[in-house]
């Protein structure tokens, strides 16, 4: 039935990680009045540093979605749009486009500035997707703005002995390589869809801050369950080698880790620096005009 390659080094994990805490998102909006909830805020930042937020959006009613996230800047962080169903048109101010669907992803460090509109390109049906920020490390903040389109066929995947699936957005996975890697942060970014009953191991760096979202379905994590739209922040510990997850019925999980910074964040609105003069300058930057652009 699975046509996913089946891995033949499958990671294995002696010491998984524990559970520290379930969160509960907050419903909130966005945009010009996008309905999301804001899965991981502000009050983890510095726990899951080096991530910095995770709204998941998910309706089939269009006035929950219709309004958008038009024209709006970004700077000093990077921004991953996962897109689960439904279509949404970007566009930037450095002249780029593409559209993202079912399944695709676009990867966009903002770097030193970007000013782009995230609008969807349909009027009825679902929309469901995640958008993620990763912070980027000081010395990068100030870098040119980079960004590339997945489409969904483009995402490696694999499939383990259990029949569990597993989409490796970023980072390394049981040997396979995502779509992308980014230095210094290092970000593991999967979806995995597991079926009831299956188990799932990943390995991670004991150092790395890790945590998974439980989009359908429930499992659990060192026999703690995790229900559907928690999210639940991996322990760290010196003597753990990753993490273990068992579905209860079929689930779908994203899990997610990266290499802490441990620098200084201090976030306004769509930037994210080091300190408040850095936001300051952002906000003249913007202000003046020269915040977005291909050569600015
Ligand atoms: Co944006």
């Amino acid at each position: 039935m699975n046509t996913l390659p089946i891995v033949d080094k499958p990671d294995i994990v002696h010491h998984p990680r524990k559970v520290e805490q379930r969160i509960v998102g907050q419903a909130t909006s966005d945009g010009a009045g996008v309905k999301l909830v804001r899965v991981l805020g502000r009050s983890l930042q510095q726990r899951l540093d080096p991530f910095l937020m995770l709204d998941a959006f998910g309706t089939d009613k269009p006035e929950d979605y219709l309004a958008g996230f038009p024209d709006h800047p970004h700077r000093g962080f990077e921004t991953v749009t996962y897109m689960i169903a439904g279509r949404m048109r970007h566009r930037d101010s450095a002249g780029h486009q593409g559209l993202l669907e079912n399944g695709g992803v676009q990867w966009m460090a903002a770097g030193r500035g970007v000013i782009h509109s995230e609008m969807p390109e349909q009027d009825h049906g679902a929309m469901e997707g995640f958008q993620l920020w990763v912070n980027l490390p000081a010395r990068d903040k100030l870098a040119a703005p980079w960004y590339r389109d997945f489409s969904s066929a483009e995402i490696p995947e694999f499939a383990t002995p259990e029949g569990a699936a597993v989409r490796v957005i970023s980072g390394l996975s049981h040997g396979v390589a995502g779509a992308v890697r980014r230095a210094v942060t290092e970000p593991l970014y999967l979806d995995l869809n597991l079926p009831a009953g299956s188990r799932y191991a990943q390995a991670l760096d004991p150092d790395f801050n890790a945590f998974l979202y439980v989009y359908r379905g429930e499992v659990a994590v060192d026999g703690l369950a995790v229900q559907e739209r928690q999210l639940a922040i991996l322990a760290n510990a010196e003597d753990s080698d990753g993490v273990a997850v068992e579905a209860g019925p079929a689930s779908r999980v994203l899990l997610i880790a990266g290499r802490p910074l441990r620098e200084p964040i201090v976030q306004h609105g769509p930037f994210v620096m080091n300190t408040r003069e850095e936001i300051e300058q952002a906000i003249r930057d913007f202000n003046s005009g020269k915040l977005g652009g291909s050569s600015s």
